[in-house]
């Protein structure tokens, strides 16, 4: 029989990240992953075992159980500077989901989105599923989203801008002074935010994560504990955001999710209420990979700017193809720009989520084969 698909498919290719991922296997040096490398601190394995040893095995509310929410609702007071109540927030599988839902329920057919050109993987596709028209803004010199650049793409048809920072694939983190400004021009149009914060605890240089939330309510807010925790496949995340958008984002979830994993959900409130050192070793190792990479990247002359948070580093480069092409014959794996938008020509994303005997290794290899 002939396959009839729906058109909205015919829209979007797999991700170029998942291509790395795939042609990965074997003694590859792996630079192309966006998941920490660490385990998964030992009491939050224990929340999770414990859940299913005690039956917890069950639907949960689609929003996701109560102490969860609660404690989720104190993070963002604590952690992040603004109040939401347990009743705004809803438990998703993955900030995956959460992304899914939010421009699900903003955008319809023909609405442009404003994102970051280089951004995140998953923004456009979500935007096409969703019918509406992805917008990349082109970056800044130091990977940062200008107010002006955000000017100068909003049209009638702007519904929502997207806000990553930390970023992926950039490593670029945003000012205060920014995120202001980004949140009073989208007040201005009527625009609504969608803030990615994933990476909101890897930061590195002093610097502080900003939510735009803290700043007005037309923000939906999309964080997890993949990357915080070390918690990748646990599929746990989270949106915040007034109740009117809640509760539209709430009837998305229930049709195509019903509710979280209940034991991700015991699992990620053992994270989020329990000791935090965890956080603050992963972050320490992050940095001293980041600045091992630096130094390495600067020895071989290369163009790129210091990244202040995430995993990544994005070098720029001659011809990306090439050198990707080069690393993957000496079996280093790292991700090709253009997988992360046009504006990603001609980069690379490198990765040091893992370990720094793998990192040393693959610099090495890489100085040799640099020209
Ligand atoms: C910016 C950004 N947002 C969202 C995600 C997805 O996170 P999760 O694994 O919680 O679905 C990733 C994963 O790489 C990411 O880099």
């Amino acid at each position: 029989m002939v396959k009839k698909f729906a058109s909205r498919i015919g829209t979007i290719e797999i991700s170029g990240i998942r291509k790395a991922f795939e042609a990965s296997s074997g003694e590859f040096f792996n630079l192309g992953l966006g998941e920490p490398d660490f385990d998964t601190a030992e009491h939050i394995k224990i929340a999770a075992v414990h859940a299913i040893d005690s039956g917890f095995t069950s639907y949960t509310l689609n929003k996701g159980i109560e102490e969860l929410r609660e404690a989720i609702s104190a993070k963002f007071k604590r952690d992040n500077n603004f109040s939401v109540s347990p009743e705004e927030i809803i438990v998703t599988s993955g900030a995956s989901e959460a992304l899914h839902i939010a421009i699900l329920s903003v955008v319809e057919k023909g609405d442009e989105v404003l994102m970051p050109n280089p951004g995140f993987v998953s923004f456009a596709p979500l935007t096409k599923l969703a019918e509406g028209k992805p917008v990349g803004v082109p970056l800044s010199d130091d990977f940062t989203i200008s107010e002006e650049a955000v000017k100068e793409k909003i049209t009638d048809k702007t519904k929502a801008l997207i806000i990553n920072s930390p970023a992926n694939p950039t490593g670029a983190v945003e000012s205060e002074e920014n995120i202001k400004a980004l949140v009073d021009i989208a007040n201005d149009r009527h625009i609504t935010i969608i803030s990615d914060e994933v990476y909101e605890h890897l930061i590195y240089d002093g610097l502080k994560h900003i939510s735009p939330a803290r700043f007005s309510d037309e923000v939906i807010t999309v964080n997890a504990v993949s990357k915080t925790y070390a918690m990748t496949g646990f599929r746990l995340g989270y949106v915040a955001a007034c109740d009117e958008y809640v509760e539209q984002m709430l009837k998305i979830h229930q049709y195509i999710q019903a509710c979280a994993s209940s034991i991700s959900q015991k699992a990620a409130l053992a994270a989020i209420t329990g000791p935090q050192e965890c956080v603050a070793e992963m972050r320490s190792e992050f940095k001293r990979r980041r600045d091992f990479a630096v130094e390495a990247l600067r020895d071989m002359g290369m163009e790129f700017r210091i990244p202040k948070g995430a995993f990544y580093i994005f070098p720029r480069l001659r011809d990306e193809k090439e050198f990707v092409e080069t690393l993957r014959k000496r079996k280093i794996i790292v991700t090709p720009g253009s997988a992360f938008g046009s504006l990603g020509k001609n980069h690379v994303r490198i990765s040091y989520a893992t370990s720094f005997e793998n990192l040393k290794r693959a610099f090495e290899i890489m100085k040799e084969v640099v020209w």
